[in-house]
């Protein structure tokens, strides 16, 4: 028999040519059927839609059949015709069926039956296979494809800042050390401590918990940057929006204020969300009918609506005097908490808000201070269902009034020589934001947990797969 190059099954279902013979592959979600003829349905990825395979049982013979049961792999080659059934364009006539492999219905465990969330993330190596995790990974791929799109169209180039680095951009704390040392045989000093003179860097090491510190250095060079990559933070907090590995994107621009800032974070938003709406309607409308019923309207709406700005003071100022009872108290000079942003965005703004000028003592050292010497010129986005989506700020461009604060907080200002070296030389006022990758994906898809946005979620007591 002649070869016949594979279609994929979304162009098929596109372009196809009825009463043309194709060839297709995938995987069978599943098989029904009667005495005479049996339908598979075929799924290879490309889309949501499965594609139905009709097989003459005569032709094919009932045992040639038997193996193809749900999660087996095909490749199918036959007549693609106008489909009689309802819902679907256009169907195969199965000529020829060649298995690729078999799934045990006796092992296999994503038989046809619904799963729950939590059972899925179980199987983690399989779930994408299902028509919720299809949905997803492809929607993430176009965001990703979506973030490069929107910073090349606006001239900002992609600076690629590097995953272990010696320092604690947001002085948190919460780092994952990378180290070559054997812990059974720790080389120490004479004062007992670990020497990490003998560790592969020849110095204490850690994974990144943002390329900011990095990317203002990009930014005072190139004018715009942004980084796009992996980050890590070993916080203990099992939330549904709290990873251990999570991908941000992290904008840097010269000669941007706050107010820039804030028109850059607002336009991008909404820029990602226009073009999930346009590229992913598919998958938005099958995770909006399975999930999320009010997913599309909140997409719609966001793009359509301002976002609201006011200061962190009057923020609180709204909570103080809502009467609301929180589980976290709420008064100036608290974090807020994920139940206090939503408030602000859910029940009384009812539109994405971004919050700007916190105190100082909540917020990372970098910040450019106001004049007020309380606050300082940051900015969270707060979303709708998930609270802060983006975190930034103008940056404190003055090389005495950020080696004070440095010093203030006990920082060792050594090991950030190269850093402070932008403010001695040519400083410029500059500022950036970073987008959590996950945050936004689990608001363009409407999940509520964000184990189920990223293939392989990592969480404390979690790095299997
Ligand atoms: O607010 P964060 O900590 O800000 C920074 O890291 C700055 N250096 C960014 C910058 O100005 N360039 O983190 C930024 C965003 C948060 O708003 C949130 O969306 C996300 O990163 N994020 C997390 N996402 C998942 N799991 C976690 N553990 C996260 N921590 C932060
Ligand atoms: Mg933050």
């Amino acid at each position: 028999m002649e070869t016949i190059r594979r279609t994929k099954i979304s162009d098929l279902l596109r372009d196809g040519q009825f009463g043309t013979t194709v060839s297709v592959k995938g995987w069978v979600r599943t098989r029904r059927g009667n005495k005479q003829v049996s339908f598979i349905a075929l799924n290879d990825g490309s889309t949501i839609n499965n594609l139905q395979i009709v097989a003459d049982i005569e032709k094919f013979g009932e045992d040639e059949l038997k193996p193809i049961t749900t999660g087996a792999c095909l490749h199918v080659t036959g007549k693609y015709v106008e489909s009689q059934g309802k819902g679907q364009k256009g169907e195969i006539i199965a000529d020829h069926i060649e298995i690729y492999g078999t799934a045990s219905p006796e092992t296999y465990p994503l038989q046809k039956k619904g799963h729950s969330l939590e059972f899925l993330r179980e199987i983690a190596h399989l779930r994408p296979r299902t028509n919720t995790f299809g949905a997803i990974f492809r929607m993430r791929h176009h965001m990703a494809y979506a973030i490069h799109k929107y910073f090349n169209d606006h001239g900002f180039y992609y600076f690629h800042t590097p995953i272990i680095t010696a320092s604690d951009a947001e002085g948190a704390g919460s780092m994952f050390q990378s180290t070559i040392l054997d812990f059974n045989n720790t080389p120490r000093t004479e004062d007992g401590k670990v020497d990490y003179t003998q560790d592969f860097f020849g110095r204490q090491t850690n994974l990144t918990v943002s390329g900011q510190l990095e990317g203002e250095l990009g930014a005072m060079a190139l004018g715009a940057i942004y980084t796009f990559g992996p980050t890590f933070r070993a916080e203990n907090s099992n939330t549904p929006r709290h990873l251990a590995e999570f991908w941000m994107i992290e904008p840097e621009v010269a000669f941007y204020d706050i107010h820039d800032n804030m028109d850059l974070a607002e336009d991008f938003l909404k820029y990602l969300i226009r073009y999930a709406l346009e590229h992913c309607a598919d998958d938005i409308a099958f995770l909006n009918e399975m999930y999320d019923k009010e997913l599309l309207e909140r997409l719609n709406f966001i793009v359509k609506n301002d976002f609201v700005r006011l200061t962190y003071t009057e923020g609180v100022k709204i909570l103080e005097e809502s009467g609301q009872k929180f589980e976290f108290p709420v008064y100036w000079g608290a974090d807020l908490q994920s139940e206090h942003e939503r408030y602000l965005v859910e029940k009384h703004f009812k539109r994405p808000v971004i919050l700007t000028d916190y105190p100082k003592e909540i917020k990372s050292f970098y910040m450019k201070q106001n004049e007020d010497g309380k606050t300082v010129r940051g900015m969270d986005v707060l979303f709708p269902k998930i609270g802060e989506i983006i975190g930034g700020s103008e940056r404190e461009s003055d090389y005495d009034k950020l080696v004070n604060r440095m010093n203030e907080l006990n920082m060792h200002t050594e090991p950030l020589w190269w850093y402070l070296e932008t403010r001695k030389f040519g400083t410029a006022p500059h500022a950036g934001f970073g987008l959590g990758f996950e945050r936004l994906m689990l608001f363009i898809t409407g999940m509520g947990n964000i184990r189920d946005v990223i293939p392989f979620p990592r969480t404390p007591n979690n790095a299997e797969f």
